[in-house]
């Protein structure tokens, strides 16, 4: 009579799976190495609004250029369907413009041309992104996300002046 109780595991698949719970291992070490030592998390939003009432008090009831200090600037923009509001901006060149975009409706996307600048806007939340205009020119600021019809018209423009 046997009284052999372990369960028989070939040793090739034996090898395996100690191959896949190492490599676990090594990923779950890597996320927690990238988190807590180099702090890299996932994005949050800056803040969270009413996309309900956010169009009629707040900053974005007024949106716009807000000058904080001589070169340095607050964008209030809100995506709606289909603009951005303001439609235009006007900045010196040397500038540092930190944007804080929301919708009042649905998702949308704020992508700043030939810039690094791109963003989904998502109704309820805000994204900040911050630049320093080193070249004057026009940047439209284009909508990524499709948001109905006139999605490909939804655009607008930071004008850097020299
Ligand atoms: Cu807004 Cu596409």
């Amino acid at each position: 009579m046997s009284t052999k109780t372990s369960m028989h595991i070939d040793p090739y698949e034996r090898n395996w799976m100690i191959v896949s719970i190492v490599l676990l291992l090594g990923f779950a070490t890597a996320i927690a190495v990238a988190a807590f030592a180099f702090g890299i998390q996932v994005p949050s939003p800056e803040q969270r609004v009413d996309p309900r009432t956010v169009a009629e008090s707040g900053p974005w009831a007024e949106p716009g250029l807000r000058e904080l200090s001589p070169g340095k600037y607050e964008a209030y923009i809100l995506a709606r369907t289909w603009l951005f509001q303001p439609r235009e901006i006007t900045v010196p060149v040397g500038s540092k413009v930190t944007f804080y975009v929301t919708s009042a409706d649905v998702q949308h996307g704020f992508k700043l041309q030939n810039t690094n600048l791109n963003v989904q806007v998502i109704p309820g939340q805000v994204s900040k992104l911050t630049i320093t205009f080193d070249e004057p020119g026009d940047y439209n600021y284009i909508c990524t996300e499709y948001c109905g019809n006139g999605h490909a018209a939804m655009f607008g423009t930071v004008h850097v002046t020299p």
